[in-house]
């Protein structure tokens, strides 16, 4: 799978690194390609520990606010714009994207990467999702750019983040660094986990397991997407994922997703706050809702329990709002 690189897209084994999974993967190519004070941009919003990590490193995470409008992808204009207010070292994009699952078609992402790279910025991609891709398979950066750095791990192929095994493909000129880190800061990556996929590989059994789990992962969305057609009172919008593992939904201005979740625990369902991949100015009534782990029947189940906690919520809302609106009248 990583052998051999050429314009295929797949990877020169000269220009890998094994990582302990792609969290691993992030601090390795954060010490390697920046140095401390560094302003490093990210789509907001995003996956949080990308920003813990580079704050931890002494970097700082540049947050480029994207919305629905542009599918939540960061353009090639406002990464230009976030280095011209103060001068960017890099940027950090992942297609499908956590927590919207949008992806940026191949010829979007040459873009974003020809102006990261007209500015001298390093590109660095986190490709985790890629395979499990249901719209339309995503493109790698290995294709686009000789320069650009790819992290990718195999904790979502196998739904076992305890798992921790990762990659890094990165131009010859970074890799030594890379593998000099590596060799200060973990050392190794566990090699009987190595062993084991290693093993899993040369049987020929990961394609076919890809091909599985993009299915099983397709119906669930599918599943999802019905039960909130079928279930989400009117205002709740959210975009139906092209890749990765959940929806990004958006409730009616004015609620807050994290105060919905409190009635949703006592009813045994969970969900992710928005304002977790928020840092600065959150969207409160924004919520990820994930189908990876569950089936078809505990999708449906939690998401007219969901629905049901709204619907509530906006009847007391309207009774409130009525009583406010008569109380108004009296002081007429
Ligand atoms: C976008 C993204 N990148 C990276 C990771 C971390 O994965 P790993 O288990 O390889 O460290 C996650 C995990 O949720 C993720 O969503």
């Amino acid at each position: 799978m990583l052998a051999s690189k050429d314009k295929t897209g797949s990877a020169a084994r000269a220009r890998v690194i094994v990582t302990t999974g792609s969290s691993a993967g992030f601090m390795l190519a954060f010490l390697a390609l920046f140095e401390p004070g560094e302003r490093v941009a990210i789509a907001c919003p995003g996956y949080p520990p990308y920003r813990h990590i580079l704050t931890a490193l002494g970097c700082e995470p540049v947050l480029i606010e994207t919305t629905a409008e542009t599918r939540w992808a960061l353009s090639p204009e406002a990464l230009i714009a976030a280095h011209r207010a103060g001068p960017l070292a890099g940027v950090l994009v992942a297609s499908p994207a956590n927590p919207t699952g949008t992806m940026m078609p191949a010829d979007a992402l040459a873009r974003l990467i020809g102006a990261a790279e007209d500015a001298d910025l390093r590109f660095i991609s986190d490709e985790i999702y890629h395979g499990l891709d249901y719209a339309f398979p995503a493109a790698t950066v290995a294709r686009l750019s000789e320069r650009a750095v790819i992290i990718n791990s195999f904790s979502k192929y196998f739904c076992m983040t305890g798992w921790r095994l990762g990659w890094i493909v990165a131009p010859a000129a970074a890799i030594e660094r890379l593998r000099l880190v590596k060799q200060m800061t973990d050392l190794h990556t566990d090699q009987l986990a190595q062993a084991t996929l290693a093993e899993f590989l040369k049987r020929g059994y990961f394609q076919k397991h890809l091909v599985r789990m993009r299915k099983i992962y397709a119906e669930r969305l599918n599943a999802l997407d019905e039960a909130l057609r079928k279930s989400m009172p009117e205002g709740v919008r959210w975009n139906r994922p092209e890749g990765g593992m959940a929806f990004w939904l958006e409730l009616p201005p004015g609620f807050d997703a994290s105060e919905l979740m409190i009635h949703a625990r006592e009813r045994g369902v969970l969900f992710a706050p928005g304002r977790y991949f928020y840092v600065q100015s959150p969207l409160p009534n924004t919520l990820r809702l994930g189908f990876a782990n569950l089936n078809e029947k505990q999708i449906a189940r939690g998401v007219a329990t969901l629905a049901e906690l709204l619907r509530v919520e906006m009847r007391k809302r309207l009774r409130g709002s009525r009583r406010a609106e008569r109380a108004h009248m009296a002081l007429v």
